[in-house]
């Protein structure tokens, strides 16, 4: 899609990577309408973004946040969803409350399902739409550590497949971009010393903002972002016992990275 056409609803606008989003999106002349939960942060971001830039502090794990966004969303005459609001979740299982569990797979998976099932007959009637889903590596990695982030990025890049399978005969594309670790506020001291140990290299959130960039103005409806993760993800998906191998030479490390927190 043109971006210079685009008038975008970016959620998690307020975070790292949406405040780089905002930046690049808005210099590609994309239009922008910015949600998140911290108000003052979505200001300063939709100042800085300039040109056509409105926001709309909401908190989109409640019903009601979900209806104001779409609503917001349907008077920008918003063409593009860009669903990138998430929680992170290292952490092992066992530990995590349930409460917690619920927060991850609610923000990260059940959020993007119902702004995009909300928003959806708007965008159809659309002449040229797209959703754009941000996932993340583990949506197809699905790592030690992270149940239930990976389990809510895996059904985020299963929503993503069969919506664009369903809407394949419409005008809105279905977008699904897996970013690697980024340094966003997303990650702990903890995730950044597993990263460390793990030699696991971490993205600054303006490069990756200038690949999604890139994939869209490319309408490239599926992809990883860096390497090895790309091929880890393949062979994942064609072997996975290779990978249970490979995370299982590091669970100790993961293990102590988890506790120790
Ligand atoms: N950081 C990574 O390593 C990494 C790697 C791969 C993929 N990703 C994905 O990239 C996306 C952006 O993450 P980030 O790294 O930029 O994280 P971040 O800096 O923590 O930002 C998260 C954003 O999501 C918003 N958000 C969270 N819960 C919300 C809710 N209930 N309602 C509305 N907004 C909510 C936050 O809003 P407030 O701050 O205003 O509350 C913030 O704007 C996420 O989908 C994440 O899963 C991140």
């Amino acid at each position: 899609m043109q971006l210079n056409h685009a008038r975008i609803l970016l959620t998690g606008a307020s975070g790292g990577l949406g405040e780089a989003l905002a930046g690049q999106l808005s210099a590609a002349g994309a239009a922008l309408l910015l949600t998140g939960r911290n108000a003052d942060k979505l200001a300063a971001i939709a100042l800085a973004a300039g040109a056509v830039c409105g926001r709309l502090p909401s908190d989109l794990a409640t019903a009601e946040g979900i209806a104001d966004a779409a609503a917001a969303a349907r008077r920008f005459g918003a063409n593009m969803l860009i669903n990138n609001a998430g929680v992170g979740g290292f952490g092992l299982l066992e530990s995590q409350d349930s409460a917690a569990v619920e927060r991850i797979l609610t923000t990260n998976l059940l959020v993007p399902v119902r702004l995009t099932h909300a928003l959806l007959p708007w965008l159809k009637q659309q002449p040229a739409a797209a959703v754009v889903n941000i996932g993340s590596a583990f949506g197809s990695i699905p790592f030690a550590g992270f149940a239930a982030y990976s389990s809510a990025k895996a059904g985020l890049r299963g929503f993503s497949q069969a919506l664009r399978r369903e809407l394949a005969d419409s005008s809105v594309r279905v977008i699904h971009i897996a970013p690697r670790a980024i340094d966003t506020p997303l990650n702990t001291e903890a995730v950044k010393r597993l990263n460390a140990a793990l030699k696991n290299a971490s993205d600054s959130p303006a490069t990756v903002a200038a690949w999604i960039v890139e994939k869209l103005r490319n309408d490239v409806a599926e992809s990883h972002l860096g390497f090895p993760e790309r091929l880890f993800a393949w062979i994942n998906g064609v072997a996975p016992s290779l990978i249970d191998r490979g995370l299982g030479e590091k669970l100790a490390t993961i293990k102590h990275h988890a506790i120790n927190q």
